[in-house]
C-alpha cells in the first residue's frame, strides 16, 4: 500500500503537489494561415471550476478538443495528471481520456435507443462486462444526479432541450470522470433552465471532487459556476481572475463580458 503511494507521487508529481491536473505551456495551434491559438499557458486545479470566456471563433472549443485530442496541437506542452501527453503510447492516452468526460453541445445522444439504453452504451464500450445489477444502479444514480429518473424508459426525442443536456450530462458522468469539459452547457435554454444546468454543474463539482473548464457565453453561468475565469483574445490569455476582479477590470474590453 505504501509503496503504491509512493510511486504514484513520484509519476504524478503535479497532481500531488500542487494539485494540478491539467496544464497548457505555450501551446500553440494553426489551421493553415489561422493561427488560432498562439501562446496559451493556463493550469486547471483540482476541483476547480475554470470558466472560459471569449469571443466567438477565438479558439476556445479548440483549446479543449485539444485536451481530448479531438485537435493535434501544433507546438508547446499538454501536460494532464503530470504526464505530457506527447511522450505517451496509444495505451496510456486511452487510459487518460477514459478519465475526461466532454460535454457536446449537442449531447450526442441516440434517438433510437431508451434512456436506459443511453446510459448504459458507454458503461458496456468502456467497462465491457459489468454485473446487470450494478450497471442498473449507476443508471439508476446517474439519472437521480440530473433529476431524471422518471424518464428512464422513454426515448431522448420525447425530452425538452434542458432535460437533453441533463441527459447527456448524466451519459458523461455515468463513467466518473476525473476532468469534465463542459463546451456551451446553457446555450439556447431559456434563464430557468440556464439556472438548472449552471447548478447541476455545481452539484458535480461538490459531489465528485470534479476538476471542469466551462466554456460560455452565458455571463450568469459563469457567475454561479466559476472559481475562476479566463478571457481568451488574439490567441493568448488576454486576463484571469474571480468573476468580481474581472467584472471590475481595469480594461473596458474585458468588462464589457459582464454588462
Ligand atoms: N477542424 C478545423 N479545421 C479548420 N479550422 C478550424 C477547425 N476547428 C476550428 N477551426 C477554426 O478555428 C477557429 C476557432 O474555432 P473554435 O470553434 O475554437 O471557436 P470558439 O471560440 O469555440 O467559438 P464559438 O464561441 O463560436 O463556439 C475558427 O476560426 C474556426 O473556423
Ligand atoms: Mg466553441
Amino acid at each position: 500500500m505504501t509503496a503504491n503511494v509512493t510511486s504514484i507521487i513520484t509519476e504524478h508529481d503535479d497532481r500531488q503537489n500542487g494539485l494540478v491536473v491539467v496544464k497548457m505551456e505555450h501551446l500553440k495551434k494553426s489551421f493553415g494561415n489561422n493561427h488560432v491559438l498562439q501562446d496559451i499557458n493556463l493550469a486547471i486545479n483540482k476541483g476547480e471550476n475554470l470558466v472560459i470566456l471569449g469571443k466567438s471563433g477565438t479558439g476556445k472549443s479548440v483549446l479543449i478538443k485539444c485536451i481530448v485530442g479531438l485537435v493535434e496541437l501544433d507546438d508547446g506542452k499538454l501536460i494532464i495528471f503530470g504526464q505530457n501527453i506527447s511522450g505517451l503510447k496509444d495505451k496510456e492516452l486511452i487510459e487518460i481520456r477514459k478519465k475526461i468526460g466532454f460535454l457536446f453541445q449537442s449531447g450526442a445522444l441516440y434517438d433510437s435507443m431508451t434512456v436506459r439504453e443511453n446510459l448504459e452504451f458507454p458503461l458496456r464500450r468502456q467497462l465491457h462486462s459489468m454485473p446487470k445489477e450494478e450497471m442498473n444502479s449507476l443508471v439508476k444514480e446517474a439519472l437521480e444526479n440530473v433529476g431524471l429518473a422518471e424518464a428512464i424508459d422513454i426515448t431522448p426525442s420525447e425530452l425538452s432541450g434542458g432535460m437533453r443536456k441533463r441527459l447527456g450530462l448524466a451519459r458523461t458522468l455515468i463513467l466518473k470522470p476525473e476532468i469534465m469539459l463542459y463546451d456551451e452547457p446553457t446555450t439556447g435554454m431559456d434563464p430557468i433552465t440556464s439556472k438548472e444546468i449552471s447548478n447541476l454543474i455545481l452539484e458535480v463539482q461538490k459531489k465528485y471532487n470534479t476538476s471542469s473548464i466551462i466554456i460560455t457565453h452565458d455571463i450568469e453561468c459563469a457567475r454561479l459556476t466559476a472559481n475562476r475565469i479566463i478571457v481568451i483574445k488574439d490567441g493568448i490569455c488576454a486576463a484571469e481572475g474571480s468573476y468580481t476582479d474581472l467584472e471590475n477590470s481595469a480594461d473596458a474590453w474585458i468588462r464589457a463580458f459582464f454588462e
